[in-house]
């Protein structure tokens, strides 16, 4: 028997994530003392010190299946975004609500918008969920709301709107998701993915939550960015009652482990490194778009922990050679984006290794 013609279809379809290689398997190939990761945009600080200690007390409990409702977390995420325990799904990072929305909205041939590009996982998890992915050039950088909501038939089930947007680090305002919003049929989905919404301190950023009463706009966050929990895998959403019971229909029980959902309440608490961590994004984002202004680069504005920046030469070779002097960045070559690469901003040590190793790049040696 030959698996292929077992397998389903749509898995056929799908382009494997590609893991790039543990750290200390870079450092010992290449022979290397210091690697620094700056291409999934983790908190270069490290994860809430209040997490890693409420950890250390609770890792004795392991032996007990976690609490498959999240309660305590819950509760506290109602708490302090003023919401309905009942309006919250915890999930195994937001990747999995991504999943779960999909597999419970989805039959197949429905079609799904997505922009382009933008963070893989939409295409990815909509393909092996049957749907047909519609997809919606970017426009300058930015989401094209407009164009995206042009796309809507009566086939249209979910629209994935990241915001901010990962690679580009720009946002959708308040004021263009209003208007998008008037327009959309109570049938369709609307996903608002705002992993990055610590770091959007914008006036006319939107308040999305308002519109979770609608019934069919879901609001997700994460733990894996300002909060630095990404290894623990958690994230959360918030919805209409309704459709986050039929989520929790579909979401396996105990996807979110016990460990995750104490860090994440020590970290929700934890104001002090949320300070710390978008204070040095802020102060860093300003010294590496001062140094690429220097060195002629063009960049794109990010209100995120990353930068879009267009090196102007193959970025096969300079992720190579930056990876030779243990910096690790993302190569945004196979997203459309040529020439440019996805820095993540990190400490400012890190920051300025990788500014000295792009001069010299720039400057052919
Ligand atoms: C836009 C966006 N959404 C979601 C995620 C996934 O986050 P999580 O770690 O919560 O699954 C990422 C991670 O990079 C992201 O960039």
């Amino acid at each position: 028997m030959n698996i292929e013609q077992l397998v389903r279809r749509c898995v056929v379809k799908v382009k494997p994530y590609q893991p790039g290689k543990p750290i200390e398997e870079v450092k010992r190939e290449l022979k290397l003392q210091n690697v620094y990761k700056m291409a999934s945009n983790e908190n270069a600080l490290g994860p809430s010190p209040k997490a890693l200690k409420a950890l250390k007390t609770s890792i004795c409990n392991i032996h007990q299946y976690p609490d498959a409702n999240a309660f305590y977390l819950k509760k506290a995420l109602a708490k302090k975004y003023k919401l309905f325990p009942e309006n919250i799904i915890i999930g195994n990072g937001s990747d999995e609500i991504i999943t779960l929305v999909l597999r419970s909205f989805i039959n197949k041939g429905d079609e799904v918008i997505i922009a382009e590009p933008t963070f893989l996982i939409y295409k990815l998890a909509a393909t092996l969920a049957d749907a047909k992915v519609i997809s919606v050039p970017l426009k300058a950088f930015r989401y094209d709301l407009p164009a995206m909501r042009k796309r809507i038939n009566t086939k249209t089930k979910i629209i994935f709107i990241a915001n901010p947007d990962n690679p580009t680090g720009t946002y959708v305002t308040d004021t263009e998701v209003s208007d998008f919003l008037k327009n959309i049929p109570p049938t369709v989905i609307v996903f608002f993915d705002e992993a990055y919404f610590e770091f959007a301190q914008k006036r006319d950023y939107p308040k999305t939550m308002q519109y979770i009463r609608k019934g069919n706009i879901i609001v997700s966050r994460t733990f894996s960015k300002v909060y630095g929990l990404a290894g623990l895998r958690i994230g959360w959403a918030a919805a209409g009652r309704e459709m986050i019971g039929y989520l929790n229909q579909v979401r396996e029980p105990f996807s979110v482990n016990s460990l995750a959902q104490i860090a994440a309440q020590a970290a929700l608490k934890d104001q002090k490194h949320l300070q710390k961590t978008k204070q040095l994004v802020r102060e860093q984002m300003q010294y590496l778009t001062k140094e690429f202004k220097a060195l002629n680069l063009f960049f794109v504005p990010s209100v995120t922990n990353f930068i879009l920046v267009n090196i102007g030469i193959n970025t096969e070779l300079v992720t190579k050679k930056l990876l030779s002097k243990g910096i690790i960045v993302r190569n945004m070559q196979g997203w459309g984006l040529k020439n440019f690469i996805r820095v993540t901003i990190g400490k400012p040590k890190e920051n300025k290794l990788l500014i000295l190793e792009l001069r010299k790049i720039k400057g052919g040696a």
